[in-house]
């Protein structure tokens, strides 16, 4: 286990890891940012932690080191540093694997990766949703034993992830996630066309998102699945089609993509008929 824990890069990921590993007992002491009045901010949180003024500083004096930089970046540091053998290197990218840590790797370092499964979009609000959060680790002994127990005092639930999965799960992640935003979005900028701004919209769209999530929590796919193509209602899907048309054109194509998707959960739920699934079909692929 690590003596020391130091953080490169105190932004959203970072600090939640930091911040809540240093709250369950692990000796996160030192951090370090490209802006230094982030490193600053970081070490009021942590008590016994200092601000390093350079990756290497930070690296010559910890025995674990996340790089929470941007993914752009992490493959930099890791390559600007000159590691002694024997530490242990971290990212928490979702879409690069431990390829990026070769530098570190070949000085005789230990590499990993430690991936939130989660949506952090400012500091306050990263504290608040890490905890919990599902864990991909990508690393060998003993770095794998290491990550578990962060993940473990995190409640969080891991997984292991082979290399070539990554690109991959990540795409999941961002279509669960970031397209999620998406679609709230533009369902708020259809409110837009009778005239409900797209705060009040947002807020009146919260209690049926919630009621979603709930259900795909607690129901589960298929059953989870409400709406015109869960029942095979073709003359809704129809009227739909129709305004779209007239109003927003450019939705047409992503409503009937979606739409064509979903049939197959409606055909696993049971309440959709295979007959009335194939005239859906014809009309969204239409
Ligand atoms: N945000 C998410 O939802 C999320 C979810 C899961 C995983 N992740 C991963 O977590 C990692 C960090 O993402 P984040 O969202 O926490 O980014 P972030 O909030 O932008 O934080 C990154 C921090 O690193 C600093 N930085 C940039 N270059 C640096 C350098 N050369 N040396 C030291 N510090 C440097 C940035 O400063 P500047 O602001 O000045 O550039 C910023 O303070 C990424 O690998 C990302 O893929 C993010």
């Amino acid at each position: 286990m690590a003596h020391s824990i130091g953080i490169i890069g105190t932004g959203k990921v970072g600090t939640a890891v930091g911040v809540r590993l240093a709250e369950q007992g692990f000796p996160v002491v030192g951090a370090m940012d490209i802006l230094p009045e982030e490193a600053t901010r970081f070490v009021e949180s942590v008590p016994g932690c200092m601000v390093y003024c350079t990756a290497q500083a930070l690296a010559d004096a910890m025995d674990l080191i996340f790089i929470t930089t941007p993914d752009d970046v992490i493959g930099e540091v890791a390559a600007a540093v000159k590691w002694r053998p024997g530490k242990t290197v971290i990212h928490c990218s979702g879409a690069n694997s431990t390829a990026v840590l070769a530098p570190a790797r070949d000085r005789g370092c230990y590499v990993g990766c430690l991936h939130p499964y989660n949506s952090f979009a400012s500091i306050q609000q990263s504290l608040e949703n890490l905890p919990g959060s599902t864990f991909t680790i990508e690393a060998e002994e003993p770095v794998l034993s290491e990550l578990k127990t962060f993940v473990d005092s995190l409640d969080g639930k891991w997984m292991q992830l082979r290399e070539h999965d990554k690109a991959l799960y990540h795409a999941a992640g961002c279509i669960a996630c970031n397209y999620f935003y998406t679609l709230v979005h533009l369902a708020a900028d259809l409110w837009n066309q009778f005239d409900i701004c797209q705060d009040d919209a947002v807020e009146s769209c919260m209690p049926i998102l919630k009621g979603t999530l709930n259900n795909i929590e607690h129901i589960g796919f298929p059953m989870c699945l409400t709406g015109p193509i869960a029942g095979g209602d073709l003359s809704t899907i129809r009227k739909h089609l129709e305004v779209l048309a007239n109003r927003q054109p450019r939705l047409v194509l992503l409503y009937k993509t979606l739409g064509l998707e979903t049939i197959p959960i409606g055909l696993a739920k049971g309440t959709l008929s295979p007959d009335k699934a194939q005239e859906l079909r014809a009309l969204l692929s239409d």
